[in-house]
Protein backbone atom coordinates (compact mmCIF):
# COMPACT_ATOMS: atom_id res chain seq x y z
CA UNK A 1 0.00 0.00 0.00
CA UNK A 2 3.06 2.06 0.56
CA UNK A 3 6.43 2.01 -0.97
CA UNK A 4 8.58 -0.71 -1.59
CA UNK A 5 10.92 0.10 1.06
CA UNK A 6 7.81 -0.12 3.21
CA UNK A 7 6.85 -3.54 2.18
CA UNK A 8 10.25 -5.05 2.46
CA UNK A 9 11.19 -3.38 6.09
CA UNK A 10 8.58 -5.25 8.20
CA UNK A 11 10.24 -3.81 11.18
CA UNK A 12 9.32 -0.29 10.14
CA UNK A 13 7.94 1.27 13.29
CA UNK A 14 5.89 4.23 10.70
CA UNK A 15 3.43 1.12 10.49
CA UNK A 16 2.88 1.88 14.49
CA UNK A 17 2.55 5.52 14.05
CA UNK A 18 -0.42 5.30 12.20
CA UNK A 19 -1.95 2.43 14.58
CA UNK A 20 -1.38 5.40 17.29
CA UNK A 21 -1.95 8.37 15.70
CA UNK A 22 -4.69 9.16 13.89
CA UNK A 23 -4.22 9.48 9.73
CA UNK A 24 -3.88 13.41 8.95
CA UNK A 25 -3.10 12.96 5.45
CA UNK A 26 -3.70 9.79 3.56
CA UNK A 27 -2.66 10.07 -0.59
CA UNK A 28 -4.00 7.41 -2.98
CA UNK A 29 -1.95 7.53 -6.22
CA UNK A 30 -1.58 11.28 -6.57
CA UNK A 31 -0.27 12.76 -9.66
CA UNK A 32 0.46 16.41 -10.80
CA UNK A 33 0.75 17.77 -13.69
CA UNK A 34 2.59 21.58 -14.47
CA UNK A 35 2.07 21.98 -18.66
CA UNK A 36 1.59 18.32 -19.29
CA UNK A 37 5.11 16.98 -17.44
CA UNK A 38 4.00 15.28 -14.10
CA UNK A 39 5.83 17.17 -11.18
CA UNK A 40 4.52 13.93 -8.77
CA UNK A 41 3.33 10.29 -9.94
CA UNK A 42 1.86 8.02 -8.32
CA UNK A 43 2.13 9.13 -4.91
CA UNK A 44 0.75 7.03 -2.14
CA UNK A 45 1.29 8.20 1.41
CA UNK A 46 -0.28 8.55 4.69
CA UNK A 47 0.91 10.86 7.71
CA UNK A 48 -0.01 10.05 11.16
CA UNK A 49 -1.25 12.68 13.93
CA UNK A 50 2.13 13.40 15.93
CA UNK A 51 4.55 12.13 13.07
CA UNK A 52 8.18 13.35 12.17
CA UNK A 53 8.24 13.08 8.19
CA UNK A 54 11.25 14.24 6.51
CA UNK A 55 10.55 14.72 2.53
CA UNK A 56 14.39 14.36 0.48
CA UNK A 57 15.39 14.34 -3.12
CA UNK A 58 17.36 16.46 -5.14
CA UNK A 59 16.62 19.78 -6.60
CA UNK A 60 13.00 19.26 -9.13
CA UNK A 61 12.45 16.09 -7.61
CA UNK A 62 8.60 17.25 -6.51
CA UNK A 63 9.22 18.08 -2.66
CA UNK A 64 7.72 21.68 -2.73
CA UNK A 65 4.73 20.38 -4.85
CA UNK A 66 3.93 17.40 -2.63
CA UNK A 67 4.26 19.92 0.37
CA UNK A 68 1.80 22.61 -1.66
CA UNK A 69 -0.62 19.50 -2.17
CA UNK A 70 -0.77 18.27 1.62
CA UNK A 71 -1.23 22.08 2.31
CA UNK A 72 -3.76 22.14 0.22
CA UNK A 73 -2.34 24.89 -2.17
CA UNK A 74 -2.32 22.82 -5.26
CA UNK A 75 -5.36 20.23 -6.40
CA UNK A 76 -4.22 16.81 -7.66
CA UNK A 77 -4.32 16.71 -11.27
CA UNK A 78 -4.75 12.84 -10.81
CA UNK A 79 -5.67 10.47 -7.64
CA UNK A 80 -6.95 11.25 -4.09
CA UNK A 81 -6.19 12.93 -1.62
CA UNK A 82 -7.75 13.09 2.13
CA UNK A 83 -6.86 15.33 4.90
CA UNK A 84 -8.45 14.92 8.36
CA UNK A 85 -10.96 17.77 9.73
CA UNK A 86 -9.10 18.25 12.35
CA UNK A 87 -5.89 19.29 10.76
CA UNK A 88 -4.39 22.88 11.21
CA UNK A 89 -1.36 23.39 8.95
CA UNK A 90 1.39 26.03 8.30
CA UNK A 91 3.80 26.09 6.05
CA UNK A 92 6.90 27.86 6.23
CA UNK A 93 7.75 28.20 2.62
CA UNK A 94 11.10 28.32 0.70
CA UNK A 95 10.33 32.31 0.17
CA UNK A 96 10.02 33.11 3.37
CA UNK A 97 7.45 35.96 2.85
CA UNK A 98 8.45 38.35 5.48
CA UNK A 99 8.00 42.06 4.89
CA UNK A 100 11.36 43.70 4.46
CA UNK A 101 10.82 46.82 5.73
CA UNK A 102 9.60 45.78 8.83
CA UNK A 103 11.45 44.76 12.14
CA UNK A 104 11.75 40.90 12.81
CA UNK A 105 9.27 41.36 16.72
CA UNK A 106 7.11 43.50 13.83
CA UNK A 107 6.64 40.41 10.97
CA UNK A 108 6.11 37.97 14.38
CA UNK A 109 2.99 40.28 15.47
CA UNK A 110 1.17 38.89 12.54
CA UNK A 111 1.09 35.18 14.11
CA UNK A 112 -0.82 36.78 16.79
CA UNK A 113 -4.37 35.66 17.26
CA UNK A 114 -7.14 36.48 20.09
CA UNK A 115 -8.62 33.04 19.74
CA UNK A 116 -5.42 31.28 20.52
CA UNK A 117 -3.85 33.41 23.26
CA UNK A 118 -5.42 34.46 26.77
CA UNK A 119 -3.77 38.14 26.58
CA UNK A 120 -0.75 39.96 24.70
CA UNK A 121 1.36 39.02 27.50
CA UNK A 122 0.83 35.41 27.19
CA UNK A 123 1.73 35.69 23.08
CA UNK A 124 4.58 37.76 24.06
CA UNK A 125 6.05 35.36 26.18
CA UNK A 126 6.19 32.29 23.57
CA UNK A 127 7.61 34.74 21.52
CA UNK A 128 10.59 35.52 23.59
CA UNK A 129 10.96 32.14 24.52
CA UNK A 130 11.03 31.06 21.03
CA UNK A 131 13.18 33.79 20.10
CA UNK A 132 15.47 32.78 23.06
CA UNK A 133 15.51 28.98 22.42
CA UNK A 134 16.63 29.78 18.70
CA UNK A 135 19.30 32.10 20.04
CA UNK A 136 17.99 36.01 18.24
CA UNK A 137 16.82 37.86 21.19
CA UNK A 138 18.96 40.41 20.69
CA UNK A 139 18.04 40.74 17.19
CA UNK A 140 14.60 41.07 17.46
CA UNK A 141 14.14 45.03 16.74
CA UNK A 142 16.33 44.63 13.50
CA UNK A 143 14.63 44.92 10.59
CA UNK A 144 14.23 41.79 8.03
CA UNK A 145 16.26 43.86 5.35
CA UNK A 146 19.59 44.14 7.43
CA UNK A 147 18.76 40.37 8.61
CA UNK A 148 21.07 37.51 7.11
CA UNK A 149 19.55 34.55 5.94
CA UNK A 150 19.50 32.24 8.89
CA UNK A 151 18.11 35.01 10.79
CA UNK A 152 15.04 35.38 8.30
CA UNK A 153 14.56 31.86 8.10
CA UNK A 154 14.43 31.58 12.23
CA UNK A 155 11.76 34.32 11.73
CA UNK A 156 9.86 32.72 9.44
CA UNK A 157 9.89 29.31 11.87
CA UNK A 158 8.97 31.08 15.15
CA UNK A 159 6.04 32.91 13.08
CA UNK A 160 4.54 29.91 12.26
CA UNK A 161 4.79 28.05 15.40
CA UNK A 162 3.21 30.96 17.53
CA UNK A 163 0.09 30.22 15.18
CA UNK A 164 0.06 26.81 17.68
CA UNK A 165 -0.46 24.46 14.55
CA UNK A 166 -1.08 21.08 14.72
CA UNK A 167 0.83 20.61 11.82
CA UNK A 168 4.10 22.15 10.41
CA UNK A 169 5.08 22.18 6.92
CA UNK A 170 8.17 23.66 6.01
CA UNK A 171 9.76 23.80 2.68
CA UNK A 172 14.17 23.34 3.40
CA UNK A 173 13.67 25.04 6.94
CA UNK A 174 17.69 25.06 7.11
CA UNK A 175 18.80 26.23 3.64
CA UNK A 176 20.39 28.95 5.48
CA UNK A 177 21.39 27.45 8.74
CA UNK A 178 25.13 25.40 9.51
CA UNK A 179 24.41 22.23 11.54
CA UNK A 180 25.05 23.49 15.04
CA UNK A 181 22.05 25.65 14.16
CA UNK A 182 19.80 23.28 12.52
CA UNK A 183 20.08 21.23 15.17
CA UNK A 184 18.65 23.98 17.51
CA UNK A 185 15.81 24.08 14.91
CA UNK A 186 15.12 20.21 15.42
CA UNK A 187 15.51 20.17 18.53
CA UNK A 188 12.37 23.01 19.47
CA UNK A 189 10.15 21.00 16.62
CA UNK A 190 10.97 18.02 18.55
CA UNK A 191 9.94 19.78 22.21
CA UNK A 192 6.79 20.77 20.21
CA UNK A 193 6.22 17.23 18.65
CA UNK A 194 6.24 15.85 21.85
CA UNK A 195 4.49 18.53 24.32
CA UNK A 196 1.80 19.35 22.02
CA UNK A 197 1.81 16.38 19.69
CA UNK A 198 2.08 18.82 16.60
CA UNK A 199 3.31 17.11 13.40
CA UNK A 200 6.15 17.85 11.50
CA UNK A 201 7.15 17.47 7.23
CA UNK A 202 10.27 18.86 7.06
CA UNK A 203 11.66 19.25 3.14
CA UNK A 204 15.15 19.16 2.87
CA UNK A 205 17.40 18.20 -0.51
CA UNK A 206 20.20 17.30 2.51
CA UNK A 207 19.95 13.88 2.92
CA UNK A 208 23.06 13.38 5.59
CA UNK A 209 21.08 16.06 7.39
CA UNK A 210 17.72 14.92 8.21
CA UNK A 211 19.63 11.81 8.56
CA UNK A 212 21.39 12.91 11.77
CA UNK A 213 17.55 13.68 13.10
CA UNK A 214 15.00 11.05 14.34
CA UNK A 215 12.24 10.90 12.04
CA UNK A 216 10.54 8.79 8.79
CA UNK A 217 12.24 9.89 5.89
CA UNK A 218 10.24 9.17 2.89
CA UNK A 219 12.39 10.25 -0.74
CA UNK A 220 11.10 11.99 -4.09
CA UNK A 221 12.66 11.00 -7.06
CA UNK A 222 11.49 12.29 -10.40
CA UNK A 223 8.39 12.76 -9.16
CA UNK A 224 8.10 9.50 -7.43
CA UNK A 225 8.37 8.22 -3.63
CA UNK A 226 10.52 5.52 -3.77
CA UNK A 227 11.33 5.08 0.31
CA UNK A 228 9.89 5.02 3.18
CA UNK A 229 11.47 4.48 6.63
CA UNK A 230 12.72 5.48 9.91
CA UNK A 231 16.15 6.95 9.49
CA UNK A 232 17.73 4.62 11.83
CA UNK A 233 16.55 1.86 9.31
CA UNK A 234 18.91 3.44 6.20
N1 LIG B 1 4.31 26.20 -10.88
C1 LIG B 1 5.00 25.39 -11.68
N2 LIG B 1 4.84 25.47 -13.03
C2 LIG B 1 5.51 24.65 -13.87
N3 LIG B 1 6.37 23.70 -13.44
C3 LIG B 1 6.56 23.58 -12.11
C4 LIG B 1 5.89 24.41 -11.18
N4 LIG B 1 6.27 24.04 -9.91
C5 LIG B 1 7.14 23.04 -10.07
N5 LIG B 1 7.32 22.76 -11.38
C6 LIG B 1 8.18 21.68 -11.91
O1 LIG B 1 7.88 20.51 -11.19
C7 LIG B 1 9.06 19.77 -10.88
C8 LIG B 1 9.18 19.60 -9.37
O2 LIG B 1 9.45 20.88 -8.78
P1 LIG B 1 9.50 21.14 -7.22
O3 LIG B 1 8.29 20.55 -6.60
O4 LIG B 1 9.74 22.58 -7.04
O5 LIG B 1 10.78 20.28 -6.79
P2 LIG B 1 11.76 20.44 -5.53
O6 LIG B 1 11.05 21.23 -4.49
O7 LIG B 1 12.06 19.04 -5.12
O8 LIG B 1 12.98 21.15 -6.03
C9 LIG B 1 10.21 20.53 -11.51
O9 LIG B 1 10.47 19.96 -12.78
C10 LIG B 1 9.66 21.93 -11.65
O10 LIG B 1 10.27 22.60 -12.72
MG1 LIG C 1 11.59 22.95 -3.54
Amino acid sequence: MLTGSYKTNPQSMFQDSFVQGQTLFKLDNVRVSFDGADALKDVNLQVGSGEIVFLTGVSGAGKTTLLNVLAGNIAPSGGKIYTSPSNFSVQVFQDLRLIERMTCRENLAFAYDPSIYKSKNEFKSDLEELAKILGISSRLDMKISDANGGLKQKVAIIRALLTRPNVFIADEPTSSLDFDNAKRLFDLLNIYNSKRKMTIIWASHNRELVQKFTGRIIHLDKGRLIHSGHACFI
